[in-house]
C-alpha cells in the first residue's frame, strides 16, 4: 500500500483559560488517536495546532486580570504545552497565532481574497465609546434587553431570555461594560467576505458533492442546511488593536477578525513546521497534493467555521502560493466534529469550577486511564457525560480487569513456568492458530474503525479481542497442564504472548504509554512512537520567545510482531492500577 499524506488539523484552544476534559475528548484526543494510528500504518502524518491568542476572549481576560493580552496568552500557552506533553498529545507542531509567520500567511491569504474580488468594503454603524474614543466589540457592550427587559444583556446575547442579537445596537441604553459609560453608534468601515459569490463559485458544489458519504451526518447536514438557507457576507475585520493588522492603507487600528485568521493557522502552522524541518516546501505535500487527506478535529460549536467559512476562504484564495492561477489549496477531507461532554449530568462550566482540569487530574492519575475513559465516553454521536464513578468503574472493570490483568497473568505465568524465557511451542494446535488468526484479523477491523474516526467502537473491538485471549486461557488452562503436560503449557503461553504482542499495537493509539511499557516488557527494541520535546523557535515568533511542541514520528508497525523463542523477557510490572471507590467522593468534593 502506498503511503498517504494525512494532515491532522486540531482545534486551536483560546489562550484565556486552562483546558478541561470537554476540550480534550472533543478534539485533541481523537486527533491524537487518529494521528498515532496513521503513523503506525506508516503514513505521513502532520498534526498541527496552536494557541488562539487573539480576539476578545483573550482581551476580556486580560482586562479582568489587569494584564496585557500577551501576558495572558503566554501564560496559558506554556500550560498547554505542559499538558499536551503529559497527556501524550503528539502534535508535530503546537505553535500560536502571534508568530511572525502566522501574521504573514494570514495577510497573504487576505490579500489573495482581495485580489480575487471575494472581499468588499462596507460601512456599518457600530457601538462607539466617546469617552475612550474606541469602537467596542459586541461582547463589551451591556444594556437592557428589548425582548425581556433584563438590564444586563450583552451586546451579542441576552443571558436571561437567550435572544441572540444581530447587533449590539438593538439594546436599549447601551453602555460600556468596562466603565459603565453611555455608548453611541458611529459608522465604521470593514471588509466582508463575499460568501454568496463563493457559494456559487464552488462552495455549494463541494458541499453537495457525493464524496461526503464518510462524513458524520450531523456535520454534513448542518453545513448543507446552513448554506441552503442562504449566505450573507461576513465581516472579517474588527476595530481592535490586539491582533493581526489589516494589510491595506487606511485600515490602521483595525485587525483581522479572530475567526478569520485562527483557521488560517492550519496552513501557517504547516508552513512553520516545514521551515523548521529544513525543507520549507514540505507543507505542499499536505496542501497541494490532491491525494492528501486533511481532517479537522473540532467540537460541534465550530462546525460553521470549518465546514463552511474555512473552505470558502480556501476556495476564494485560489492561486495562493501556487503558479497555477485557478488552483486552490486542499479542502477538508473530513470534519469529524464531536458533540459535547457534560460533567456529572450538568453542563461543563469553567467559571463555576464544574470541570476536570486536565493538568490537575494528571497530578493524581496516569495519562492512559484518563485517555481510556475519555475515549469510551467520547461524544461522537450525541452528548456524553463524565462521571467520576464511571471513570473508576471503567478503569477497574475494563482496563484493569480485561486488558491489564490479561497481560499480568500471561507474563507472570511465563516467568513462573519458563523463567521468563519464551518457550518452544512445538507445533501449534488448531485452537492456537485460530486465536492468532482472530488477533490478526483485528488489524483490519480495528484499522477501519480508527480510520473512520469511530474510536468508541475501536475500544469495544480491542476489548472483544482481549476477551478472546482470556477465554483461550480459561480453555487451555496452562496452570493446570503445568502439573502434567508442560508442552501444552508452553503452547498456550507462547500463543498468548504472541496475542498480547498484537493487542499491544491495536491499543497503542489510545494507550500509548502502557503499550510502550508492554513493548519493553516483551523485550522489543525502540519506541513505538517518536519523541516529544518542547523547543524554542525564537526566529519564528513575533513579539516574544514562544514555545513550539515538536512531536512524534513513529515507525510503521501496524502488525503483530512475533516474539521469538528463547528470548528472555524483562521483569513484568502491572500496566494499570486499580482505583479505590473512595476516589469518587474525593473528586466530587473538589467540584463546584
Ligand atoms: N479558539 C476557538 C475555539 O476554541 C477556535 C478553535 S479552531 C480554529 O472555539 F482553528 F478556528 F482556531
Ligand atoms: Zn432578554
Amino acid at each position: 500500500m502506498s503511503k498517504e499524506n494525512i494532515l491532522v488539523s486540531v482545534a486551536w484552544p483560546y489562550a484565556n483559560s486552562d483546558i478541561h476534559q470537554g476540550n480534550v475528548t472533543g478534539s485533541y484526543l481523537p486527533a491524537d488517536i487518529y494521528a498515532r494510528y496513521h503513523r503506525l500504518q506508516g503514513n505521513k502524518v502532520l498534526m498541527v495546532s496552536g494557541s488562539d491568542s487573539h480576539g476578545t476572549p483573550v482581551t476580556v481576560e486580560a482586562e479582568n486580570l489587569n494584564q496585557t493580552p500577551e501576558e495572558v496568552f503566554t501564560h496559558y500557552h506554556a500550560r498547554f504545552l505542559q499538558l499536551f506533553q503529559k497527556m501524550g498529545l503528539s502534535y508535530d507542531l503546537f505553535t500560536h497565532t502571534d508568530t511572525e509567520n502566522h501574521h504573514k500567511v494570514s495577510q497573504d491569504l487576505f490579500l489573495s481574497l482581495l485580489e480575487n474580488e471575494y472581499l468588499y468594503r462596507k460601512t456599518t454603524p457600530q457601538m462607539y465609546s466617546p469617552i475612550t474614543n474606541k469602537f467596542l466589540p459586541d461582547r463589551y457592550v451591556e444594556g437592557t434587553c428589548p425582548v425581556c427587559g433584563y438590564d444586563h444583556a450583552r451586546g451579542d446575547q441576552c443571558d436571561n431570555c437567550n435572544t441572540l442579537f444581530q447587533s449590539a445596537a438593538e439594546l436599549i441604553n447601551p453602555r460600556s461594560k468596562n466603565d459603565d459609560t453611555a455608548l453611541e453608534l458611529r459608522d465604521t468601515e470593514h471588509y466582508f467576505l463575499d460568501l454568496p459569490a463563493l457559494a456559487d463559485d464552488g462552495l455549494s458544489d463541494w458541499l453537495n458533492s457525493d464524496d461526503k458519504a464518510h462524513w458524520r451526518p450531523q456535520v454534513i447536514n448542518f453545513a448543507r442546511n446552513f448554506v441552503d438557507q442562504g449566505l450573507i457576507g461576513r465581516a472579517v475585520t474588527r476595530d481592535m488593536t490586539w491582533g493581526i493588522s489589516v494589510p491595506v492603507d487606511g485600515f490602521e487600528g483595525k485587525v483581522l477578525y479572530v475567526w478569520f485568521e485562527a483557521v488560517i493557522g492550519y496552513l501557517s502552522a504547516s508552513i512553520e513546521w516545514a521551515k523548521n524541518s529544513g525543507n520549507p516546501d514540505a507543507w505542499r505535500e499536505w496542501w497541494q497534493n490532491p491525494a492528501a487527506r486533511t481532517v479537522y478535529f473540532i467540537g460541534k460549536d465550530n462546525i460553521p467555521f470549518h465546514a463552511i467559512f474555512w473552505p470558502a476562504q480556501l476556495l476564494g484564495a485560489k492561486g495562493l502560493y501556487s503558479d497555477e492561477h485557478q488552483a486552490h489549496l486542499n479542502l477538508p477531507y473530513d470534519v469529524p466534529a464531536n458533540e459535547f461532554m457534560n460533567m456529572e449530568g450538568r453542563k461543563i462550566s469553567g467559571s463555576r469550577k464544574w470541570a476536570v482540569w486536565m493538568l490537575d487530574a494528571l497530578e493524581r492519575y496516569d495519562p492512559d486511564p484518563l485517555r481510556y475513559y475519555l475515549t469510551v465516553a467520547m461524544p461522537e454521536a450525541r452528548d456524553s457525560d463524565w462521571s467520576w464513578q464511571g471513570f473508576v468503574d471503567r478503569n477497574n472493570k475494563e482496563l484493569v480487569a480485561n486488558w491489564g490483568n490479561l497481560v499480568n497473568r500471561v507474563l507472570n505465568m511465563h516467568k513462573r513456568y519458563f523463567k521468563a524465557v519464551v518457550p518452544d511451542p512445538g507445533e501449534l494446535s488448531a485452537r492456537d492458530t485460530q486465536l492468532l488468526a482472530a488477533i490478526d484479523a483485528g488489524f483490519d477491523s480495528v484499522a477501519a474503525l480508527y480510520d473512520g474516526c469511530k474510536f468508541r467502537a475501536a475500544v469495544q473491538e480491542c476489548l472483544r479481542l482481549s476477551t478472546l485471549v482470556n477465554q483461550y486461557l480459561e480453555e487451555t488452562s496452562p496452570w493446570t497442564t503445568a502439573n502434567n503436560d508442560i508442552e501444552a503449557t508452553a503452547r498456550s503461553i507462547y500463543t498468548a504472548i504472541q496475542a498480547i504482542s498484537g493487542l499491544k499495537i491495536l491499543w497503542a493509539p489510545i494507550l500509548p504509554f502502557s503499550s510502550q511499557q508492554l513493548h519493553i516488557m516483551l523485550g522489543e527494541a525502540g519506541e513505538l512512537f517518536g519523541e516529544q520535546v518542547v523547543e524554542t523557535y525564537a526566529e519564528t515568533t513575533r513579539s516574544h520567545a514562544g514555545l513550539t511542541y515538536k512531536g512524534a514520528t513513529a515507525v510503521g508497525t501496524w502488525q503483530r510482531s512475533e516474539i521469538p523463542i528463547g528470548r528472555k523477557l524483562p521483569n513484568p510490572k502491572p500496566l494499570f492500577k486499580r482505583l479505590d471507590d473512595t476516589v469518587v467522593q474525593e473528586e466530587l468534593n473538589r467540584l463546584g
